[in-house]
């Protein structure tokens, strides 16, 4: 049963900064006056910034920025994702983790796990991803493959295409990917997308994948670790601009959309001409072995074509490269 509480928010959220009154209030959702009282009471401990003005009735502040179904569901457009499907946390050790128990319990395609910070945050290759509280998105998707294990492959290209885009729409700012999983502003690296895959053991066929993806939105660029501080950056100098709730809606519309179409050709071709290696020296690490090499493109299947300095061409499914200062390139 949804609550008082949560009925109100979602009425506040869907008409952020302006003025509901009470009895309006009370009206659209067959309650008292006072249990909208109790309602407001109850967010505004929770943090909500809600103004309450004599006659005109309640605001939520344009500024509020607590992520929420509630405040989700208002930008939400795949009918998929429903608010029961959306597990929102304060604090969680990684969405990803959360996710892959809820998948194993059986949770649904769509299920969403979101959270306000991440105490043991994962990146690729086993590294963390720094996750602090409010200033993040933290998020992770269980989808249930109909296609092949190949397909898979394919939605972390289709997840770094849908945050551009997303981020384009929201926030107007064209952002760029590294291969395979990085997206870039200005030279800075602000998000990562760490997809993982619930396999069943004896038959070896995907049951599930854990798409998670974070992103740095207005993460002060003092505060990352040392190892990350050259290399990170978030998307917003300025914090009032963040509206999480917006933007992870957003990534969703975009991502489900690809991902119920696929169509692969389209997909691809933005990802490429959003990929900034392409064409330029770059080092790849692949397990132990690391080699220089010419990023020449990227194909049907999402992988990586470089040419060695030999001129050897190879296909890499998945690794790390940085690029080379054209200088340095021998
Ligand atoms: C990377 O840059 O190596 C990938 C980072 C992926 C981070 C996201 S945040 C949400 C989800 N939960 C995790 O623990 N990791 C992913």
């Amino acid at each position: 049963m949804i609550s008082t509480r949560s009925k109100v928010l979602a009425l506040l959220e869907a008409n952020k900064g302006i003025a509901i009154s009470g009895a309006a209030i009370a009206k659209s959702l067959s309650i008292s006056r006072s249990a909208v009282w109790k309602s407001i009471e109850e967010l505004r401990k929770e943090g909500y910034d809600i103004l309450a003005v004599t006659n005109k009735g309640y605001t939520l502040s344009e500024e509020s920025d607590i992520l929420s179904a509630e405040g989700l569901i208002t930008f939400l457009k795949n009918p998929l994702i429903t608010a029961d499907r959306l597990h929102v946390y304060k604090s969680i050790d990684s969405t990803n983790n959360a996710a892959k128990k809820m998948a194993v319990a059986g949770a649904g395609h769509g299920t969403v796990v979101l959270a306000e910070e991440q105490t043991a945050g994962r990146g690729r290759l086993g590294r963390s991803f720094f996750s602090p509280r409010g200033t993040g998105l933290y998020m992770s998707i269980i989808l249930r493959p109909k296609s092949t294990a190949e397909d898979a492959v394919l939605t972390t290209t289709a997840a770094a295409v849908a945050v551009c885009r997303a981020v384009s729409k929201v926030l107007g700012i064209e952002a760029s990917i590294k291969w395979v999983n990085d997206i870039y502003v200005d030279g800075f690296k602000v998000c990562g997308i760490l997809t993982e895959a619930l396999s069943d053991f004896q038959t070896g066929a995907v049951e599930a994948l854990i798409l998670g993806i974070g992103l740095n939105i207005a993460t002060n660029r003092d505060s990352f670790p040392e190892e990350i501080s050259k290399t990170a950056g978030s998307l917003l100098k300025n914090p009032d601009r963040v509206e999480r709730n917006r933007l992870a809606a957003a990534i969703l519309n975009e991502f489900m959309d690809l991902n119920d179409t696929f169509d692969r050709g389209a997909m691809l071709d933005e990802y490429k001409a959003r990929s900034f290696i392409l064409g330029e020296p770059i080092t790849v690490y692949r397990g132990s072995e690391v080699f220089d090499a010419t990023a020449l493109d990227i194909d049907d299947k999402g992988r990586l074509i470089v040419m060695r300095e030999n001129g050897a061409k190879e296909i890499l499914l998945s690794g790390e490269v940085t690029t080379r200062p054209q200088e340095q390139s021998k």
